[in-house]
């Protein structure tokens, strides 16, 4: 993607900064984002000439006159988070879907090329038909996931409505440099790695023989840019298709370290599903494949990151 001009709503947390750094050399890009959660630090050039930064939540912001000439938009800005989500459903409903809406009316009314948005695999919840397809009937089990799942809807209803693009991705787990280690809801793979690094026990729930799909943030962005280049539109789970056990991980993780540490394990946590997996053959509609074979090297290289920190 080149000399373009294109929104990253989100664009100072985990994922989005990702996107921003790839595209910030050879485009003008545009970031709304509160600091909910996100930092400046995350971005590789903070101070970049083709970077403007509006340091606002996406509810306040004059959408019609910002989407002036834009072409693309990678939309993030949400609460990612389940727990907070069930806390508080009125929050998550304005975040993440009535700031969605107004996104898209901007967006429509300002003939944006396409949209992108980061959608979820929470949107499957106690789906257990694994491999799970896009075609695949939700079934939500929390506010998130319910947020999810309507922004998805309503960027149909715009394409069909309006001609609006979209792509909805459907990220399953995620992980990869700047992901938070601090948050009390830290994503398995920080937890492990942050735990090992400052000499704790890292804690596995259940026989940790549950499965998960696991993604590199680096493939993310790949995918949100091929996305926004193919002629696609439609929802794609982007994962790597191969499933891990927590055990297994656990185990990549100490030998790349070089510790011999037992993890503690504790009762299940309720809630958790046993497997998730995705069936990723849809990939080929947005022109993008991952590669399963670096999974150790991309653990290396978050491992790298997280040592330096
Ligand atoms: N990390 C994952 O494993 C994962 C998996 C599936 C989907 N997703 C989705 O990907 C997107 C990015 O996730 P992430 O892991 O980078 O999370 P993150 O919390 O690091 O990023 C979200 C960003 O949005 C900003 N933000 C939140 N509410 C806002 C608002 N009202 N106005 C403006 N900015 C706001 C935050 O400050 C933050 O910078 C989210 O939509 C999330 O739901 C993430």
């Amino acid at each position: 993607m080149k000399d373009k001009k294109i929104l990253v709503t989100g664009g100072l947390g985990f994922i989005g900064s990702h996107i921003v750094d790839e595209l910030i050399e050879e485009n003008k890009v545009i970031i709304i984002d509160n600091k909910s959660t996100g930092k400046v630090e995350n971005l590789k050039y903070p101070y970049h000439e083709n970077l403007l930064i509006i340091e606002k939540d996406l509810n306040d912001v004059d959408l019609e006159e910002l989407l002036n000439g834009i072409d693309y938009i990678f939309h993030l800005a949400a609460m990612a988070n389940v727990p907070l989500s069930i806390d508080d459903p009125i929050k998550c409903n304005e975040v993440n879907v009535d700031a969605t809406v107004k996104l898209l009316i901007a967006a429509k009314n300002n003939n944006v090329k396409k949209i992108v948005f980061s959608s979820s695999c929470a949107v499957y919840g106690n789906n257990t038909n694994m491999p799970l397809k896009e075609t695949e009937l939700v079934c939500p089990t929390s506010p998130y996931g319910a947020s999810k799942a309507i922004c998805e809807i309503y960027l149909k209803t715009f394409y069909e409505s309006y001609g609006l693009n979209y792509n909805a991705l459907r990220y399953f787990n995620v992980f990869g440099p700047k992901q938070d280690k601090n948050s009390q809801y830290a994503a398995v793979i920080p937890n492990f790695i942050s735990e090992l690094l400052e000499g704790g026990q890292p804690e596995i729930y259940g026989d940790g023989e549950q499965t998960r799909d696991f993604v590199f943030v680096k493939d993310i962005v790949k995918a949100n840019i091929a996305a926004a280049e193919s002629d696609y539109n439609g929802i794609v789970n982007v994962a790597s298709g191969e499933k891990i056990t927590i055990n297994e991980l656990y185990e990549i993780i100490t030998n790349t370290l070089g510790y011999d540490v037992e993890a503690k394990y504790l009762p299940e946590r309720k809630g958790d599903i046993k497997h998730s997996l995705a069936d990723v053959s849809n990939m080929k509609q947005i022109n993008y494949e991952i590669d399963f074979k670096d999974f150790e090297s991309q653990l290396k290289e978050t491992i790298n990151w997280f040592k330096t920190k």
